[in-house]
């Protein structure tokens, strides 16, 4: 079976979706691996390195999708790449269909079997393939060193011959995978840190972190079924907003990543709160692409209000390419395998959660429900 790695060209992706690591395991099961020229370069992963795999290069994107049952992308292909994409291929990237409806009515007509890696469901066994995990991971980690690279200030504790220095004061807006590597770095860099979510269940995590716990009596359960957040209700949400005034003012720097699957992420930082803050302090908004935690956040830029620098950076993981690559492709890569049985032959069960939960398009029929309505 041949699986085939498309080079990125959505403008400033740097990841590559299979890695040379991926090849050589795919090898191993008896895949044959044809590699776009140049698909991992920037992410650091030199085509020779492929080939010492046992990977094939193929000079452009047509070459290389040619024949192939599976073909493996980072990012949603363009209507182009669409085009090229065979009937029965079965694409895996992330595609995020919902706001990508004209690409999911493409892939429908072509044929293509599509499956949406954010789709992933969020159960103990699909932790390994869950690129929303892995990719928060390196967003958590890349946001605290944004924040403080922007802030003139150490984060540790120093006792020097000129001087001791107090260590800065953090704060960690939703502590979700994103939000916990977060704090898991601010704790190396040796910052002081306070937290909050409106999951209680994360309390004792945060706290085995080293941080405070922000507490709020919410009193009513804030998980759904698939272990997101709900969304607060208008007195909730005013209680929040006051919780989070009285420590923010004190923060030098502030991680904010709280979002609700499908809905524009909750403000918890308003401009009032931001008047609050230190000049010189920062706010890295991970939530900038979902219309932002900080109510002055604007996506792709850097505002800064009263000295408060604002940032909303976007796709934070192309920022870290080589190990956002490495830890995508090990998603991938584990997702080929839970497509075929124990002989290597492709297996499409539906009655397997994974697969039934990440397919949006298969023989000509759209599969994934809200698609299926949007574009009724
Ligand atoms: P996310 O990226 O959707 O949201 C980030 C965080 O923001 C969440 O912790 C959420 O509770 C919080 N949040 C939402 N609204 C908020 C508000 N108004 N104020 C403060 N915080 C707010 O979440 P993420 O990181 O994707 O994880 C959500 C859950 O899913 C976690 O429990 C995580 O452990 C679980 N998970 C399970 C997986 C599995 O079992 N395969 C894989 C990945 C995550």
């Amino acid at each position: 079976m041949k699986v085939a790695v498309l080079k990125e060209t959505r403008a400033n992706e740097t990841r590559v979706g299979l890695v040379p690591e991926g090849v050589k395991f795919l090898k191993k099961k008896g895949f044959d691996v044809v590699v776009e020229k140049g698909a991992g370069i920037v992410a650091g992963f030199p085509d020779a390195a492929f080939e010492a795999e046992g990977a094939t290069l193929a000079p452009d994107a047509a070459a290389t999708v040619k024949g192939a049952e599976i073909v493996l992308k980072v990012l949603p292909p363009t209507l182009a790449e669409v085009g090229i994409l065979e009937k029965g291929q079965i694409l895996v990237s992330s595609l995020v269909p919902l706001a990508n409806l004209d690409l999911v009515r493409a892939l429908n007509d072509a044929g293509v079997t599509t499956m949406a890696m954010e789709l992933m469901p969020r159960i103990t066994r699909a932790q390994t393939m869950d690129i929303l995990s892995s990719q928060a991971t390196v967003a958590g980690y890349k946001a605290v060193l944004l924040g403080a690279n922007t802030i003139g200030k150490f984060l540790p504790m120093l006792t020097t011959a000129a001087g001791t220095v107090r260590p800065a004061r953090t704060l960690v807006l939703g502590a979700g995978v994103a939000g916990l590597q977060a704090l898991a770095t601010f704790r190396r860099l040796g910052a002081q840190m306070e937290a909050f979510d409106v999951r209680p269940a994360v309390k004792e995590q945060v706290q085995s972190l080293g941080a405070k716990f922000l507490e709020m009596d919410l009193s009513q359960d804030m998980e759904d079924a698939g272990g997101y957040a709900k969304e607060l209700s208008q007195d909730q949400h005013e209680k929040e907003l006051e919780l989070i005034a009285g420590s923010i003012k004190d923060a030098d720097v502030v991680v904010s990543t709280a979002q609700i699957p499908g809905k524009k992420a909750p403000t918890l930082i308003t401009r009032a709160m931001v008047e609050s803050m230190k000049p010189g302090s920062a706010i890295v908004d991970l939530a900038a692409e979902t219309g932002g935690n900080c109510e002055l956040t604007r996506a792709g830029e850097t505002v800064v209000h009263n000295g408060v620098n604002i940032l909303g950076p976007v796709n934070l993981p192309a920022s870290m390419p080589y190990h956002a690559s490495q830890m995508f492709s090990k998603n991938l890569v584990t997702f080929v395998m839970e497509m075929v049985d124990k002989e290597g032959k492709l297996n499409l069960n539906w009655d397997n959660e994974v697969l039934a939960g990440v397919c949006v398009t298969f023989q000509n029929e759209i599969r994934h429900g809200p698609s299926r309505e949007a574009l009724a």
